[in-house]
């Protein structure tokens, strides 16, 4: 993208938008209560609650959680924000560990949760996934993490992926491994009714400053969100 594109591009990543937690096990707690929130008004305004789950490791004690709150799980959607392209029951699979942490603990429908058959290769697998997006409505909240280099969902700075148009996009040469995953573009996360980050640990202080400092990092392009942030996280001066 040029400079001056990138310029034009309003990031938003500002103090504002951070919510601090003393700890990972607090911001999970906290995360969960919000997730549920939005879960009952999506349910009581539209009778149903499309949520995308992040990947990685940050999200699994928040996911552990959301398994005890009230949620009406008839009435929600599951999507996942990316997938990495291992084979189905990978323990490294982000859909893996949301089996483990909640969905296989809560009354959800089986056809209620919408797997991104990552296993048929990065670029099958986003055209089906695509496919899905293209003939339903806007998710109603997003869950993200965020990685050391600013990355989220698996759209990574500098990768030609993250700039594509697409609903869903195949990422080659990743640089978390593995190398090749799937991930909604940066267009479907900006597209939804809301976002939450969850952030925590000390690696991840650097790219928050940096992004409250204006980069452009791909964390900071999916529009305004509510960032949970742990104090081990939390840049300097807040
Ligand atoms: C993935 C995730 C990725 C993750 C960040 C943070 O597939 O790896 O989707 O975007 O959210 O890398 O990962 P941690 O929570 O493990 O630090």
């Amino acid at each position: 993208m040029s400079e001056a594109k990138m310029k034009r591009e309003k990031w938003v990543c500002q103090p504002a938008q951070f919510v601090p937690h003393d700890n990972a096990a607090d911001l999970a707690v906290s995360v969960a209560r919000r997730v549920a929130e939005v879960a009952a008004q999506a349910i009581r305004e539209r009778g149903e609650f499309r949520l995308a789950l992040a990947g990685g490791e940050t999200p699994r004690r928040c996911y552990e959680q959301l398994r005890h709150l009230p949620i009406d799980w008839s009435r929600v959607q599951i999507f996942f924000g990316d997938e990495r392209c291992l084979p189905v029951g990978d323990a490294q699979r982000n859909d893996t560990m949301a089996s483990n942490a909640l969905l296989d603990h809560v009354a959800i429908p089986p056809t209620h949760i919408h797997r991104i058959a990552a296993e048929r290769g990065a670029d099958e697998a986003a055209r089906h996934y695509a496919g899905l997006f293209d003939q339903t409505a806007a998710l109603d909240l997003v869950l993200l993490g965020m990685g050391e280099d600013g990355h989220t969902a698996s759209l990574f700075p500098g990768n030609p992926a993250t700039e594509l148009k697409d609903a869903v996009v195949a990422v080659l040469d990743a640089p978390k491994p593995p190398p090749q995953r799937v991930s909604l573009g940066l267009d479907t996360l900006r597209q939804a009714r809301q976002r939450i980050f969850l952030v925590s640990g000390a690696g991840k202080r650097a790219a928050l400053q940096a992004m409250r400092d204006g980069a452009a990092l791909p964390a900071a392009r999916v529009g305004s969100a509510e960032w949970h942030v742990d104090r081990a996280a939390m840049p300097e001066g807040h």
